[in-house]
């Protein structure tokens, strides 16, 4: 031990005494640059969309987190993205329907989960961000969530004594912008995989999702069949062997015939757009109730039953739920079915991976 600590004084000494050509060793190399991070998910997965100016990084993700959890990026320092998007709820808000600011003020919108957003590519219920990098710099001083200037949370972030250090590590400067927090505030969600549910597990890992459709053995199994048959669901939350379980789009999925939040017409202006939401992911739905961009529905059994008797006809009602809007009719065994079929959908894992904590 004391050997290894005289010998490179030592060494110094001669180099710097003698003007000696020293290299530096390499036994111990000193890191240079953040470590490119291996983002793992399964091979029924397909490649996910990372930005090319924002490769992901161990750094990057760790600082990524650190902020996530970061109550500095809040007016009064009370509040961070983790208070409206609690792991435990898949990264929704703790069952409530709107989320409370800072200022005790509620949105008119329900908290939406963090799952899988590495393949997404529009982000809030209307669409109104096109990547996780820009959606990232919106709650910090939106007046009804974090209600805090950009520029006074880089001025606290600059003065607390871990981060320049940290950004150092992760982008080779200490000095913090908001796009920089909002790159590392990316990495982390997209480090955020969900790919352990039971479904995962037994059907889309082994690919026996097709047997089970052609021969179903078990309730779980009639519901799969509901899903991706006669109960259309798939057209908008993912055909067989899909594994996001949401097509990514927008639709109006026959909530109402008007329309108190305009959804995507807010972004696009066009008024074939009124009423159109982003289809959420169904993995761990059980845990991210109420449900639907307002919360109007407090269970899975209302949600289904709402597919099975109440949707209602507008004039941008989706193509595809003009069958489910003659009602479905299904039976008390089949709605149970479906559930368990959605239900078959949770991570338990992903609820407590450490990974993604505080
Ligand atoms: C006060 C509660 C609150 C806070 C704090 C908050 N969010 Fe959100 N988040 C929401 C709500 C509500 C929505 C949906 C809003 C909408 O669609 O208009 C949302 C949507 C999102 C989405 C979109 C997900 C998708 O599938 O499109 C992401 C990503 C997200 N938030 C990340 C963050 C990050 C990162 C922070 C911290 C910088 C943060 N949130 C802070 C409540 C909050
Ligand atoms: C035409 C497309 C479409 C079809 C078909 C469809 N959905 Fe949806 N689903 C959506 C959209 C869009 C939303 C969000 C709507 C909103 O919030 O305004 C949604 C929301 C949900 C939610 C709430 C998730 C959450 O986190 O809030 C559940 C659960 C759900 N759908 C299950 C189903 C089931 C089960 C079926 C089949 C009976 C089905 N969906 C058929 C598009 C569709």
């Amino acid at each position: 031990m004391i050997k290894r600590i005289i010998t490179p004084i030592i060494g110094l000494y001669f180099c710097s005494v003698f003007l000696l050509n020293c290299k530096p060793s390499d036994t111990n190399p000193l890191p240079i640059g953040p470590t490119v991070y291996h983002l793992s998910y399964p091979d029924y997965f397909t490649a996910p969309i990372i930005p090319s100016d924002n490769q992901m990084t161990l750094e990057g993700v760790a600082l990524g987190r650190k902020l996530f959890y970061e109550p500095i990026l809040s007016g009064d320092n009370t509040q961070s993205c983790g208070s409206c998007h609690n792991q435990a709820f898949s990264f929704t808000d703790n069952t409530l329907q709107f989320s409370l600011g800072i200022d005790k003020i509620a949105g008119n919108r329900n908290s939406m989960a963090i799952v899988n957003l590495a393949w997404d590519k529009a982000f809030f219920w209307d669409g109104r961000s096109k990547s996780l990098e820009e959606q990232a710099l919106g709650p910090v001083e939106n007046p009804v969530e974090m209600h805090e200037d950009w520029a006074n949370a880089i001025l606290e972030l600059s003065a607390h004594p871990d981060y320049p250090t940290l950004f150092n590590k992760a982008f080779e400067t200490s000095i913090i912008t908001k796009t920089l927090v909002a790159k590392a505030l990316a990495q982390f969600e997209r480090s955020i995989i969900s790919s352990n549910s039971q479904f995962d597990r037994d059907y889309l890992s082994t690919k026996k999702i097709e047997g089970a459709l052609t021969n179903p053995k078990n309730s779980l199994e009639m519901g799969m069949k509901l899903f991706y048959g006669k109960a259309d669901c798939w057209h908008c939350h993912g055909a067989v062997g899909d594994f996001l379980f949401t097509d990514r789009a927008f639709h109006n999925n026959g909530l109402d015939s008007t329309f108190a939040d305009k959804g995507l017409e807010l972004v696009t202006k066009n008024v074939m757009d009124r009423g159109k939401f982003k289809t959420p992911t169904l993995r761990n739905s059980q845990f991210t109730g109420p449900y639907m961009h307002d919360g109007r529905f407090k269970s899975l059994d209302e949600v289904i039953e709402f597919y099975n008797s109440g949707v209602k006809k507008s004039a941008t009602l989706d193509p595809n739920m003009k069958e489910l809007a003659k009602g479905l009719n299904l039976s008390t065994d089949e709605k149970a079915e479906l559930k368990e079929f959605l239900l078959s959908l949770s991570d338990y894992t992903f609820l407590s991976n450490p990974n993604y904590k505080k």
